[in-house]
């Protein structure tokens, strides 16, 4: 009988994060404070972040210890296991390997959780009482609501309008785990009440809801705000599954010529992506590939540009690919994918050219998602239906190439939430959007008076 799930023991888990910056051939570009454009520092974040989370975000350390408090309740999913997609293989009828690393077996059935118990705990030994957030789909804010519950915090969560509405349940999961949950925009703030006084209908965007749940915390000294993707250090946590995958890819034999993650603010992807990212810095020739939509394009048609990680300009400038902050995509399932950013740490490594990026339209992600649950079984989330697809297109042309190649995505998540999304799809109503370069660019206008980057590829 051949090895389906690739395990390893509670006792094999990883004890350090992996940190790429400390070998990234292009030192990174610093954030910058909004009202001098000097480099910020980490008293500018202090208002908003614990200390020891800040020090992880400026660490140049290859590797950083993951405290035991974490690594217990790590152990209440991870580590997870590895897949190989034979049926997928089969029904394609390719010659290639396909793995896939199952992600969604946490108990919020997504990767969220590997940085939110890590956020959690740092900031419980901060002194911390309670984080604000905000979420797209649902999947990051219910991570936060289960381990801050697991670490005693208070947790509310700022979910985008559009999701709230087509995901109820993810709001139900959030309260279940002892969070509040409000839709974004929100009259609770004054970032809110802006835009609803602009738009009264506005559906809402991971970047308006940014804002505002970076308002709450800044306004209480024992709130802090927690970001569930984009930033270094969350990206950092993440890595525990790339350092899970490669001990576990070591057991069969089999190295990836592709790596695939979609990338909505990057940590899903990083977190597999970034250790064999180490392996091709050292020679090694892999394909690593960021997948995102047609309709968010941040990395395919976002200039690497100094911009605000919220739509109403509280944060740093971040050296970063982006659409403008006030770009709001089309409401697309995906929510989680819907932000005008993408991490720092992956747009320096598109520009070296150590990985690339790859949009794929919305209904050829469904396709693949449906044909992913009749091949094997499982629901994927939305976003990663992305991954599935372009998974789907390297297999396929590995085919046509007669190539034997060995293919690895990640499964960051399963869909079982979002069956208002395949329900849609089933019907008929989900659509391809076409994202006119206009409206790009008009988004863009509102970044041009702001700092360039060195590396700026902008107009
Ligand atoms: C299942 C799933 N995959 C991927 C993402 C994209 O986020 P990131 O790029 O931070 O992994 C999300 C975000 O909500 C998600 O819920």
């Amino acid at each position: 009988m051949q090895t389906k799930k690739i395990f390893l023991s509670e006792s094999e888990i990883p004890r350090q994060w992996y940190n790429v910056a400390a070998d990234m051939p292009t030192p990174m570009e610093p954030p910058l404070h909004p009202g001098t454009g000097q480099p910020a520092g980490p008293e500018d974040f202090a208002p908003i972040f614990p200390m020891p989370l800040l020090e992880q975000e400026m660490s140049q350390d290859r590797f950083i210890d993951i405290p035991e408090a974490v690594l217990e309740k790590y152990l209440i999913w991870r580590p997870t296991p590895l897949y190989r997609a034979y049926d997928l293989e089969k029904h394609l009828d390719t010659p290639a390997k396909i793995y896939f690393k199952n992600e969604g077996v946490s108990p919020a059935g997504s990767h969220k959780p590997n940085t939110a118990l890590a956020q959690a705990y740092y900031n419980k030994i901060s002194g911390t009482k309670r984080l604000t957030t905000e979420t797209g789909a649902g999947q990051w804010g219910s991570a936060l609501s289960m381990c801050c519950k697991l670490f005693d915090l208070e947790c509310k969560v700022y979910m985008v309008k559009v999701s709230y509405n087509q995901k109820p349940y993810r709001r139900m999961m959030m309260q279940t785990w002892g969070a509040e949950c409000v839709p974004s925009p929100s009259s609770e703030t004054a970032a809110g009440r802006k835009i609803l006084e602009q738009n009264p209908d506005s559906p809402g965007s991971l970047g308006i809801a940014i804002s505002e749940a970076v308002e709450a915390a800044v306004q209480d000294e024992t709130t802090k705000y927690s970001l569930g993707s984009v930033l270094n250090h969350v990206l950092l946590h993440q890595t525990i599954n790339g350092l899970e995958c490669q001990k576990q890819l070591a057991q069969t034999g089999d190295y990836p010529d592709v790596v695939i993650g979609c990338a909505g603010g990057g940590s899903n992807f990083a977190g597999l992506a970034f250790p064999f990212v180490r392996d091709k810095i050292n020679g090694k020739d892999i394909d690593v590939i960021a997948v995102e939509p047609t309709s968010c394009p941040t990395m395919t048609r976002g200039p690497f540009a100094y911009d605000f990680g919220d739509t109403v300009q509280m944060t740093p400038l971040i050296a970063m690919n982006t659409l403008g902050h006030s770009f709001v995509p089309e409401p697309i399932h995906a929510g989680g994918l819907r932000y005008h950013g993408i991490s720092p740490l992956v747009s320096q490594l598109l520009l070296d050219n150590l990985i690339r990026a790859e949009a794929i339209p919305q209904l050829e992600t469904f396709e693949a998602g449906v044909k992913f649950a009749r091949t094997e079984g499982f629901i994927s989330a939305p976003e990663t239906d992305h991954a599935v697809a372009v998974a789907i297109r390297e297999a396929v042309k590995a085919k046509e190439e007669g190539k034997e190649k060995v293919i690895l995505f990640n499964w960051s998540g399963h869909g079982l939430v979002d069956m208002a999304a395949y329900e849609a799809y089933f019907a008929g109503r989900l659509q391809d959007h076409a994202l006119h370069e206009d409206e790009i660019q008009r988004a863009l206008a509102d970044i041009a008076p702001l700092p360039k980057p060195k590396q700026y590829t902008g107009a």
